[in-house]
């Protein structure tokens, strides 16, 4: 369930901020070299603090673009192969860069001994996407661990290619399943599949998990991407800024939420459940998870409806709607009565489940998936780099004398 995260500051500096924050063109804020008057945008919201040609998200218009290709042409034709190409070099690969994209992809699957061993040295039910964040730290490429001598391209394709790889190993290690090594011959999305499940997909299930991939793989300035950003310009390298970016992913109101959406979904069961479920948790100012969007507020987000329109087809192909129902019956009863719409987590819940990847995977499905927008952000930041370093308003005490500890009552 979701629970706020505690602020570092006593209640009564909440409240302060809370006051400063609700009249931002009157803020006084210490900035440095003395006390000024600044806007405070908390979390944020609203500020633009730089400029990318990777992506373009139009919460008013409710468009997304990836190097200015509308997603829907993005989602109707291209791969996920494909879409990594655009996102780093700015353009559709030819068949030439396409296939050797796919191949250096697939060379660099398999994972060192050195990263089999720290998977096998986590706790036994330390949870996927700590997994993930922890071997990812121990991702040095190349196997000798002198990654100054890759270019950040060879580094990235690393990233790709390995981190679907350490999800799947940790899956099965804590299942106590066979590992199952990745194959060359398969495309990265079916391999990833054939990596958790032990047997090839079919090609529709292969095809509809490229195009989640594909919708999931960037958004923005988001807060992961942001993340990696913040660690990529302080020069770090990128294994250290996508790290930074899981870490970020992880939590419930960003990458967390298509988890917990589908346990929603299992959790109301029935269609006939919905509104009474809808108006328990509003009334209880509960979140419904994989609704609303800090960008998208006034129209839907874009990737949702290509994702609903994949669940639609799972369905159909075994014949049975209940979850493709339930989902849209949750959609339309949280847009009536709150007026917030789906996003990309709340039909990739469904589209995942039906896909037969285990909850506890989702989050990291949203991790492997992302990890082409980080890099393309990454090396972007590289290329005209400038320390992001923002300021607070310093609301705590002042003027205070160091006092000895024996005089400092209990
Ligand atoms: C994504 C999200 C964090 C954006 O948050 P934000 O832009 O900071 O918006 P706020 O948290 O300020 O919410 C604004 C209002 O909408 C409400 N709201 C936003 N999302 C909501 C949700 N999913 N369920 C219920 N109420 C929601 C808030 O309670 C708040 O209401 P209030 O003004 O009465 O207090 C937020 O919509 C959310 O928590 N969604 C659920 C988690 C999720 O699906 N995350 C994946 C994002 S892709």
């Amino acid at each position: 369930m979701y629970t706020r995260a505690r602020a570092s500051t006593t209640e009564a500096d909440t409240a302060r901020l809370r006051e400063i924050a609700s009249t931002p063109s009157e803020v006084q804020t210490t900035a440095q070299g003395g006390s000024t008057s600044q806007p405070i945008h908390e979390g944020l919201a609203g500020v633009v603090i730089g400029s990318s040609a990777i992506c373009d998200v139009n919460g008013e218009r409710g468009t997304l673009t990836y190097r200015g290709y509308d997603i829907g042409e993005l989602a109707c034709h291209a791969t996920f192969e494909e879409t990594v190409h655009l996102l780093w070099h700015g353009d559709l690969p030819n068949q030439t860069q396409l296939d050797l994209l796919s191949a250096r992809l697939a060379d660099e699957r398999e994972i060192s001994e050195a990263v089999e061993q720290v998977l096998a040295a986590l706790p036994e039910h330390i949870q996927p996407m700590d997994a993930l964040r922890t071997a990812s730290s121990a991702l040095s490429c190349p196997s000798n661990g002198d990654s100054g001598s890759l270019s950040s391209e060879q580094q990235a394709i690393c990233l790709v290619a390995k981190l679907p790889t350490i999800a799947a190993a940790h899956y099965r290690r804590r299942r106590s399943l066979p590992r199952v090594h990745p194959r060359r011959d398969l495309s990265h999305a079916a391999n990833f599949l054939y990596m958790i499940h032990g047997e090839e997909p079919t090609e529709r299930q292969a095809k509809t998990m490229d195009l989640a991939m594909l919708l999931m793989a960037e958004h923005g300035f988001n807060a992961s991407t942001f993340a990696a950003r913040v660690t990529a310009a302080t020069l770090a390298d990128i294994v250290s800024a996508v790290t930074s970016a899981i870490s970020t992913l992880k939590g419930p109101l960003h990458g967390g939420a298509n988890e917990q959406a589908m346990r929603m979904m299992l959790e109301i069961g029935d269609v006939a459940h919905v509104a009474s479920y809808i108006d328990d948790a509003l009334a209880r100012k509960q979140r419904i998870m994989g609704f609303g969007h800090r960008v998208y507020r006034t129209s839907a987000d874009p990737r949702a409806a290509y994702l609903r329109g994949s669940l639609f087809d799972l369905c159909a192909e075994s014949g049975d709607f209940h979850l493709y129902e339930l989902a849209t019956t949750i959609a339309e009863a949280v847009e009536t009565k709150k007026g917030l719409y789906p996003n990309v987590d709340f039909y990739a819940a469904p589209v995942l489940y039906l896909l037969g990847i285990p909850l506890e995977l989702f989050v990291s499905v949203f991790a492997i998936s992302r990890v082409p927008g980080w890099t393309a952000h990454i090396m972007e930041q590289h290329t005209n780099n400038k320390l992001i370093r923002p300021l607070s308003a310093y609301v705590g005490p002042e003027d205070r004398v160091y006092r000895p500890i024996g005089q400092r009552g209990n």
